[in-house]
C-alpha cells in the first residue's frame, strides 16, 4: 500500500506519476477513508464562505474528493481538473463532477480553458509535490478578481518559500486547518497530526 511517506519523498514528475498509478485504486477507500483525511472539505469551505464561484479549476485534483465536497456542500458551477496523473483523473472521471479533466503537469506551460472565476486545490503544495514557483503559471488561467483557494502544508510553508510567494500576493488570508480527522491517530500517528494552511487571496485583489 502506498504511504505518506512515499508521498512526501517525491523527487521528479516521473517518480509522481509511477507512485500516483498504482495509489490511485486505493486513494479514497483506503487513505482518504481510512485517515479521515479532511483537507478537501475545509478547502471548499473557505472557498464557498469567501465568495467562490465557477467556473474552477481544481489543481492537483487526483480522485475528485475537492469537487464532491464542494457539490456537497451545494456548489452548482462548473468544475475542470487538471491532475498530472492520468490513473488519479480516471478516477475522477468516473464521478462525473468534472466537466473538463485535463492531463498535464502544473509546474509547466498551461494550456487550459481559462480564463477560470476560481481556483481550488488541496493537498497538491506539500511535501514532495507542488512548490511556490506554480503559482505565476497557474494564475495565468484566473479570470481578473477570480478567487484562489489552495492548502499548503504547513511544513513546507516557510521550508519551500510559500511565505515569500504569498507576501507578493495583496490580499491572503491564511486559515489553519487539520488535515485529517480523529481516525488517522490510531492509524498513522507519525502524520496524523499534520496541518494545513489554506491561502485564499482574490487575483489582482483582496480575498474579502
Ligand atoms: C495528495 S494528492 C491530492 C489529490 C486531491 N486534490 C485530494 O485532495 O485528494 C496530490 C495530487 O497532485 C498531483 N500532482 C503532483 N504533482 C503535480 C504536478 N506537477 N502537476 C499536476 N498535478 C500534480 C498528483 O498527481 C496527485 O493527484
Amino acid at each position: 500500500m502506498t504511504d505518506l511517506n512515499a508521498a512526501f519523498a517525491l523527487t521528479s514528475p516521473e517518480d509522481c506519476a509511477r507512485l500516483y498509478a498504482d495509489w490511485a485504486a486505493s486513494y479514497d477507500a483506503g487513505f482518504a477513508a481510512g485517515l479521515d483525511y479532511r483537507l478537501p472539505a475545509h478547502v471548499a469551505a473557505a472557498f464557498l464562505s469567501h465568495g467562490g464561484r465557477g467556473p474552477v479549476l481544481d489543481i492537483g485534483a487526483g480522485t475528485g474528493l475537492l469537487a464532491g465536497e464542494l457539490r456537497k456542500m451545494g456548489f452548482a458551477g462548473d468544475m475542470d481538473a487538471v491532475d498530472l496523473s492520468p490513473h488519479m483523473l480516471d478516477a475522477a472521471r468516473a464521478k462525473g463532477l468534472y466537466r473538463q479533466l485535463w492531463q498535464a503537469d502544473i509546474t509547466q506551460s498551461l494550456s487550459l480553458d481559462g480564463p477560470y472565476a476560481g481556483l481550488v486545490s488541496s493537498g497538491t503544495f506539500t511535501h514532495g509535490h507542488v512548490g511556490p514557483a506554480a503559482l505565476a503559471q497557474l494564475e495565468t488561467q484566473a479570470a481578473p478578481g477570480a478567487l484562489i483557494a489552495l492548502s499548503i502544508n504547513q511544513g513546507v510553508y516557510r521550508s519551500m518559500g510559500f511565505d515569500a510567494a504569498l507576501a507578493q500576493r495583496p490580499g491572503v488570508t491564511l486559515l489553519e486547518v487539520p488535515i485529517y480527522g480523529p481516525a488517522a491517530a490510531e492509524k498513522d500517528p507519525a502524520h496524523a497530526a499534520q496541518r494545513g494552511l489554506i491561502a485564499l487571496w482574490r487575483h489582482g485583489g483582496a480575498a474579502g
